[in-house]
């Protein structure tokens, strides 16, 4: 299902619906079924769905998934930042991020959380074990809501460098290391990660060509529709080691069930849910 601000601003509670993502585009998040089935996992009796929620609406919409006693919510494109003004109280990862990608609701308030830079930071440690956080130097393509959670992430692991680039440079916020020139960065860097919305369409053009990447180079793409994206296939033509952001996804979400939840999260059974909808889709 796919909801609306008017089915909140009309709902009649029965539902067992307390948790969704809001989001504009949403309808291509997989969220639903991965913490759907975590939900089912854990014997929790309830659902979680998409609501197409515009910027104008997310202040209100969020003060009604309050009243309507939800648990939580994440906050995907183009919310991130604007859900900072949206909340009751900020936990400190939204704080060190400057964007938040999941909400608690509890006791009347709206808390916000960041599991995107923890999620990152967790995939990363999973899909490449052998990569020592601590002695790399990163290059974060992009200074949105993931850029951000990312960068902060990358100083709290005790990366060595973290260096940004954004397109509309006067949006990276101060005290970042910028990049004076792209190539020079890249080839700087030990890992980079794309965290702009670069590569959403496989028609789009790669911000990197694979001639400026080595074998030795280790490229994230947080997208992970489509599953090859533009990025990767260079990288992968470059011999470099490359993974998409099915990763991320999973840890941020067992993340934010963990804050809804107060217990572990059902993780394989997350994993096998993201399999399958990313295999239908
Ligand atoms: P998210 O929450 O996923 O981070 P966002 O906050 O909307 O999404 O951020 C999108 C990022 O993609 C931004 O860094 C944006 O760059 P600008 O700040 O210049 O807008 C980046 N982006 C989007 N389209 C881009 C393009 N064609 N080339 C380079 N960067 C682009």
């Amino acid at each position: 299902m796919l909801y609306t601000f008017d089915d909140l601003a009309e709902w009649n509670g029965d539902t067992p619906l307390r948790l969704g993502v809001f989001g504009a585009p949403i309808a291509h998040s997989l969220s639903p079924q991965m913490q759907n089935a975590a939900l089912i996992a854990c014997d929790l009796p309830m659902r979680y769905e998409r609501f197409h929620i515009r910027p104008d609406e997310l202040s209100a919409a969020i003060h009604l998934a309050r009243d309507l006693n939800f648990v939580g919510l994440n906050l995907t494109v183009p919310h991130k930042i604007a859900g900072l003004r949206c909340v009751d109280k900020l936990d400190r990862s939204a704080l060190a991020a400057g964007a938040l990608n999941t909400i608690v609701l509890r006791d009347g308030t709206a808390v916000g959380f960041n599991t995107d830079g923890s999620g990152f930071v967790a995939a990363v440690r999973e899909v490449w074990s052998g990569l020592e956080l601590k002695n790399t130097r990163v290059l974060v393509l992009g200074i949105g809501g993931a850029g951000r959670a990312i960068v902060a992430a990358c100083a709290t692991a005790g990366c060595d460098k973290v260096v940004v680039w954004n397109r509309t440079r006067t949006k990276i916020p101060d005290g970042l290391v910028v990049a004076e020139s792209l190539p020079e960065a890249v080839a700087q860097a030990d890992l980079i990660v794309n965290a702009t919305s670069v590569g959403l369409s496989a028609s789009d053009v790669s911000l990197i060509d694979r001639a400026m990447l080595r074998p030795e180079q280790f490229v994230y793409d947080t997208i992970y529709r489509p599953v090859v994206t533009p990025l990767l296939t260079e990288a992968r033509a470059a011999g470099a080691k490359c993974a998409n952001g099915f990763s991320m996804l999973l840890h941020q979400g067992a993340r934010a069930f963990e804050l809804w939840f107060d217990r572990a999260a059902p993780i394989d059974e997350m994993r096998r849910a993201l399999w399958l909808a990313a295999e239908a889709a």
